[in-house]
Order: structure tokens, then C-alpha cells, then sequence
């Protein structure tokens, strides 16, 4: 049973919790600044599943400042506000064609733009909200995350 334990709990940490946001940035942006974020998807092929299949319906990249220029703030909730709407719509990850293969998940990027309401030594988070349905035997559930990582304006 011990063994059976173990086991579980190393299947356990291969199951990723969702979709992962990288950017072309080194942390800090400006206003206007156009930037990359790739949405990284999971895949059997890396130990990295979800614990269900889903199927992508959207996403909704946000940008917000967030309160007291500290986004580990306990004010800040960011199911609450995603401020600044960059791209809205369908989310396709896919495999990348470099070759050789450089054993990436799917992914899909985006370049999105920082608005110039940002003002400098601003802290925001950039979020994709994720819309997906986790399909399971009796049918499919809906899956909502909304990951994020901490920018600053300069
Ligand atoms: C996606 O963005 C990342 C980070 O900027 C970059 O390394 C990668 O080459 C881009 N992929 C494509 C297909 O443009
Ligand atoms: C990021 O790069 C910019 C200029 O390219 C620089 O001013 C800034 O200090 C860098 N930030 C970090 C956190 O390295
Ligand atoms: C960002 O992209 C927009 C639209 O493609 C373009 O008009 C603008 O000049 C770009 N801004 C910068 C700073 O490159
Ligand atoms: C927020 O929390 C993260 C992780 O705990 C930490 O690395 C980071 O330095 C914190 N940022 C601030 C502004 O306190
Ligand atoms: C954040 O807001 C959502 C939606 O209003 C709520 O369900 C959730 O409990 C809040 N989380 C925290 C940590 O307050």
C-alpha cells in the first residue's frame, strides 16, 4: 500500500495544473511595448498531463495593476479584475515545426501591446484567463484558470 502511495503521489506531480504563460520579456516592460506571451499547453509527450483531455475554447490575455504596486497584495484577486483586455478569442496550441525537434509542448504566442495608461515603477500582472472543457466519461466539464505572472512597468 506504501508502495502504491508512492506511486501515486509521483503520478500526481507529472499532472500539470493547466496551461503556463512565458514572455519575451526579462520582467520589465513599457508603455507601447509590444511583447510575445506564449501559452504552453500541457502534453502527454512530457510527463506533463492534465489529468483529463480537454478541448480549448478561449482565452482572454489581461494586463492590471495591481493594488499597493504589489501583486502578492491579499487585496489582489485576479478572478476579480483582468483590467486591460490584449487579445480576446480562440487559443490553438500547437507543436512547433523547428527542426531539429526542440521537444517544446504546444504551445501558441501572442503579441500583445502594453497599454500607455501604465505609468513607470507600475507592478501588473499579465493573466490568460483559459476557458477549456475537461472531457470525461459522463460527459464534459467546464475547466476555468486563470494563471498570471508579475511584470514592471519601467
Ligand atoms: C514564441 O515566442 C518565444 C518567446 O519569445 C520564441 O522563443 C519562439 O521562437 C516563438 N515561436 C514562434 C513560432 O514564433
Ligand atoms: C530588463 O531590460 C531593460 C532594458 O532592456 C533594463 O532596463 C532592465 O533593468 C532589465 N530588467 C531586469 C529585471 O533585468
Ligand atoms: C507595436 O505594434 C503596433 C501594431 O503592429 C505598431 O503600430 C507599433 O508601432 C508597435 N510598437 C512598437 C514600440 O514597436
Ligand atoms: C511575491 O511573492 C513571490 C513568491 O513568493 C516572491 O518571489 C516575490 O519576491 C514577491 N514579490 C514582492 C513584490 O513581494
Ligand atoms: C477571488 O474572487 C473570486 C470571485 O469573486 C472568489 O470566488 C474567490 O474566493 C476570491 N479569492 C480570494 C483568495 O479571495
Amino acid at each position: 500500500m506504501k508502495f502504491l502511495a508512492v506511486i501515486a503521489s509521483l503520478a500526481a506531480t507529472c499532472l500539470a495544473q493547466g496551461i503556463t504563460i512565458q514572455t519575451s520579456t526579462n520582467g520589465t516592460v513599457y508603455p507601447g511595448q509590444n511583447f510575445t506571451v506564449e501559452v504552453t499547453k500541457p502534453a502527454r509527450a512530457f510527463l506533463l498531463v492534465e489529468a483529463t483531455p480537454s478541448v480549448e475554447v478561449a482565452i482572454v490575455i489581461g494586463l492590471v495593476q495591481c493594488p499597493d504596486q504589489n501583486c502578492n497584495s491579499s487585496g489582489f484577486n485576479i478572478s476579480q479584475d483582468i483590467g486591460y483586455t490584449l487579445y480576446y478569442g480562440p487559443y490553438n496550441p500547437q507543436y512547433d515545426s523547428i527542426v531539429p525537434p526542440d521537444h517544446k509542448p504546444p504551445y501558441q504566442n501572442f503579441t500583445v501591446q502594453v497599454p500607455t495608461q501604465f505609468g513607470s515603477g507600475d507592478e501588473v500582472a499579465l493573466s490568460v484567463t483559459r476557458l477549456a472543457l475537461a472531457e470525461m466519461a459522463a460527459g464534459s466539464s467546464i475547466w476555468l484558470e486563470i494563471p498570471w505572472v508579475p511584470l514592471t512597468v519601467q
